[in-house]
């Protein structure tokens, strides 16, 4: 029996692939380095387990209204005062199952058949997979290399047509590591605004930005546009919880009642204990975000040095995030590859080193690297990518 077409329209997430390829690997008894997983090393903070044990001892087992518990919903809204300095009321807030429920709840309320979406690539696929799940068509705007995979507002807006009905970014960005500047995202707001275009932004790793660089999202576009803005955040990146399926959006009541329709009819509430410990993670001490940010700092840091001592790898420090995002034409072209996703699969063969083609990304010729792993590990994984790239140099 034939499928649904829309089941024909999207692919399965690429970059689990990598992980539950290195899962059959580990459990057929191979040692790999991994580094493809999206997700921190770091235990859940032990204040938010806590209070997952306290919402199970005091039964807080059952449904709760499906966009959320009121005392999470002021959490939220207390959280983005303290760190953006903005206002929202609980009624502009929905909790949902990680910040991928969250963008897929705006994707199904904001967009229909035969619209179109603006985002930038390289993208996190599930981005541009949900625009198509919503019958909507992603128009892509290229970031490159040379400039840091800057997000330029002039090059988004070139891309408004009057079919465009929603623009998504993704800051810090999966994978590249790029913020996008407070001008450009104010520029983006502006023609938003002019044009009646919902903004959406995807902010996942906003708590994981290296330096101190002006990256208010929330206060610009509330000033440009907070009418058509959709803020999508989440508890797995910062918390390190993303077994617990936490997220949330943030956007104007309208919005965020159309979401609570959808959601009530599919997954209902996120789990209440869930809930409960999310609580604990915005309200306690923000020491363990911190904590975890000055550890993948240094990652960061000692990755780069040793990677960039060979000129083949090219790469900018990322500025937000857990991955480095490499350029490995100049390796491609040594030894026949045809592909980054040969390398990667030749890289794993060989050497036994997980990592994610830039094809799950929609950008050949790049590979990307998590750091969200050991120190050691690091150490291992980027000693044995730098053997294999010298003895395919050698070879070729
Ligand atoms: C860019 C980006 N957005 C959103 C998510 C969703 O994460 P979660 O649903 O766990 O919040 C991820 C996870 O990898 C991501 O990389």
């Amino acid at each position: 029996m034939p499928l649904a077409t829309r089941t024909t329209r999207i692919s399965s997430s690429p970059t689990m692939k990598v992980t539950s390829t290195v899962d059959r690997l580990r459990r057929e008894g191979v040692e790999v380095v991994d580094f493809g997983a999206g997700e921190p090393d770091f235990p859940t903070p032990e204040q938010v387990k806590a209070a997952g044990h306290e919402a199970l001892d005091e039964n807080l087992t059952k449904y709760t209204p499906a966009s959320g518990v009121s005392e999470l919903k002021r959490a939220i809204c207390d959280r983005y005062r303290a760190d953006y300095g903005v206002d929202y009321k609980e009624s502009e807030i929905i909790v949902t199952a990680g910040g991928k429920q969250a963008l897929f709840n705006a994707a199904l309320s904001l967009f229909n058949p035969g619209d179109e979406v603006i985002t930038h690539a390289p993208y996190w696929p599930s981005l541009t997979e949900q625009v198509k799940l919503a019958d909507a068509t992603p128009v892509l705007v290229r970031t490159h290399a040379e400039d840091g995979f800057a997000i330029h507002a002039r090059d988004m807006i070139a891309a408004i047509t009057p079919r465009t009905r929603g623009i998504i970014l993704n800051s810090p960005c999966n994978p590249t590591g790029a913020l996008i500047s407070e001008p450009d995202l104010a520029a983006i707001g502006d023609a938003a605004a002019r044009q009646g275009i919902w903004v959406v932004v995807d902010l996942c790793y906003e708590r994981l930005i290296y330096d101190a660089v002006p990256h208010n999202v929330p206060r610009v576009l509330g000033e440009r546009c907070r009418d058509l803005t959709v803020l999508c955040g989440s508890a797995s990146k910062a918390y390190s919880m993303t077994g617990w399926r936490c997220g949330w959006a943030l956007a104007p009541a309208a919005v965020i009642a159309a979401c609570s329709a959808i959601q009530s009819h599919s997954t209902s509430n996120v789990s209440s204990i869930t809930q409960h410990a999310a609580i604990t993670a915005l309200t306690a001490s923000q020491a363990p975000v911190r904590e975890m940010l000055d550890e993948y700092r240094r990652r960061r840091d000692s990755l780069f040095e040793w990677l960039m001592a060979d000129p083949r790898l090219r790469c900018r420090k990322p500025a937000g995030a857990f991955y480095m995002f490499i350029d490995i034409s100049d390796v491609l072209s040594l030894d026949g590859f045809r592909t980054s996703n040969e390398f990667a699969q030749a890289l794993l063969d060989e050497a036994r080193v997980a990592v994610t083609p830039g094809e799950a990304f929609d950008a050949p010729g790049f590979i990307r690297i998590s750091y969200a792993t050991s120190m050691e590990t690091l150490r291992e994984g980027s000693t044995r990518l730098l053997e294999f790239v010298r003895a395919h140099a050698r070879a070729a």
